[in-house]
């Protein structure tokens, strides 16, 4: 938690999370990492919610402030996210939201010891100045 904390105030990650209506469990998470500003203004998105939550609508609701928040306070040009071919959930969340295909990368990331390919997506932010 403190390192979260220390890296919401560097501005180089931000983490939030998805309560139930109780506000008593934490259902999903959302991150924007890897931040980079300068010429780049960019970052990674990751996301998760429980299973007994899934297919709700809910991550594509929570998805679409906390974007806001990364393109306007934060001044976000670009956010990538990506996902594994067979992730069609993740890939159709992404489309409904406005990200587009980049590129495919192979062996990109390493999950549960084997490497994984990856589509790369990104959401450029329209009108994004300065
Ligand atoms: C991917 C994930 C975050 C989606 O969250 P979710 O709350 O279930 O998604 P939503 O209910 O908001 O659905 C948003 C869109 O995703 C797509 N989607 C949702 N469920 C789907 C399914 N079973 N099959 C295909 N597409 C689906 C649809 O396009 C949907 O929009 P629509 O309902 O208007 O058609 C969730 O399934 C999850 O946490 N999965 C495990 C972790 C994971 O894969 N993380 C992403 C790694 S890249």
């Amino acid at each position: 938690m403190y390192i979260m904390a220390e890296m919401h105030r560097r501005k180089s990650a931000f983490h939030f999370i998805l309560l139930d209506k109780r506000q008593t469990e934490v259902i999903g998470v959302i991150n924007f990492s890897n931040i980079i500003i300068g010429a780049f203004k960019a970052c990674y998105l990751g996301y998760s919610i429980s299973e007994m939550w899934q297919g709700k609508g809910l991550m594509y609701e929570a998805l679409m402030p906390t974007i806001n928040v990364m393109q306007e306070q934060q001044q976000m040009h670009r956010i990538m996210a990506n996902y594994m071919p067979h992730n069609h959930r993740s890939g159709n969340l992404l489309k409904k939201i406005g990200f587009k295909p980049e590129g495919y990368a192979k062996a990109y990331l390493q999950i549960n010891g084997e490497w994984q390919d990856h589509i790369l997506m990104s959401l450029i932010t329209k009108n994004n100045q300065s």
